[in-house]
């Protein structure tokens, strides 16, 4: 019997430093894909996964993330009066819909991945739990995180989204040393944080989306450093590997890297080809671009 997956921890204490200047005074995952920023996609599918209690690792000038998962009350009573029910809705369908559902600490230095994770430590206690970062983005007819929680009651232990990646990319991932692959689960050997190209193990990378058991915290305790001299978490469950059963998802879906300028264009066209009230004008726009050439 594997422990039900209740929480989830959004860290969201990175620089952006790839973003620059849009990052300078607003956090990256504020970004908009279209009309909602990233932190809302990833809430979204935390929610469709089941996930009901959420934490998020915040920093110095997080706090446009507070305010987007509370009531503004001003703009609710503007709307309403205006009748456009519509789009009250729509800025309201983010909260949470019991008070106390969403928790926020603090990292006060970024650290690393790793680091922020270990913030969360005393809202997440002693059970399984999730992580998502909000910068991968992933479109696909069901949520990751979802087919994570599924794949996680069937083999339990500690699961990371994974997928393949141009052999030259490898060295900006954790890499898997992959073992057996069984439908959409690849067996788990060995991790290794942002490798040379000629040593990565394959090409199997892992991706923003994690189920984690809570023993994870004593590896990250340590506070040891590593790739880039930042805490991270892929060193931190390298550690469990051989401990607890540990399993890549090579999910269903396509994975935009929005913490990147081309990977966030390349998302924002994406979504908005997808949505009917403004495919056909992307599309025509596209179009007359690629003529023009
Ligand atoms: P990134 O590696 O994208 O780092 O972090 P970053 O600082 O956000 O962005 P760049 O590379 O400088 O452009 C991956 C995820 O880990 C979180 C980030 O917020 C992002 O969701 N993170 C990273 C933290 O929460 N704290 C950290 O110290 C580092």
């Amino acid at each position: 019997m594997t422990r039900k997956i209740r929480k989830v921890v959004f860290p969201v204490g990175g620089m952006g430093t790839r973003f620059l200047p849009a990052t300078k005074a607003m956090p990256k995952e504020m970004l908009p894909v279209v009309d909602k920023p990233l932190i809302q996609y990833a809430v979204e599918e935390a929610r469709e996964a089941g996930l009901e209690h959420l934490v998020f690792v915040t920093g110095r000038g997080k706090q446009a993330i507070e305010d987007h998962f509370d009531h503004s009350g001003e703009l609710e009573r503007l709307l309403a009066q205006k009748g456009k029910d519509d789009i009250l809705i729509s800025a309201t369908s983010m909260m949470a819909e019991k008070p106390g559902q969403i928790a926020y600490t603090r990292q006060q230095e970024p650290k690393g991945l790793g680091h922020a994770v270990w913030c969360a430590r005393n809202m997440v206690g002693n059970e399984p739990f999730a992580v998502v970062l909000a910068d991968d983005l992933i479109k696909g007819p069901t949520g990751c995180l979802k087919q994570m929680v599924d794949a996680y009651e069937k083999v339990g232990g500690n699961l990371i989204a994974a997928m393949d990646v141009p052999r030259e990319h490898t060295s900006r991932y954790g890499i898997l040393s992959p073992g057996a692959t069984r439908d959409n689960l690849v067996e788990v050997r060995g991790l290794v944080e942002k490798p040379k190209v000629e040593d990565a193990p394959s090409t199997q990378a892992v991706i923003g989306r994690y189920i984690l058991q809570p023993e994870i915290f004593s590896y990250l305790a340590n506070q040891e450093t590593g790739a880039g001299g930042e805490i991270q978490l892929t060193d931190a469950m390298a550690r469990m590997i051989g401990e607890v059963p540990f399993h890549g998802v090579l999910f269903d879906g396509h994975r935009y890297d929005c913490g990147d300028k081309f990977g966030f264009l390349q998302a924002n066209i994406a979504y908005a080809l997808d949505r009917p009230d403004m495919q056909d004008d992307v599309q025509n726009y596209l179009n007359d671009l690629a003529r023009q050439g």
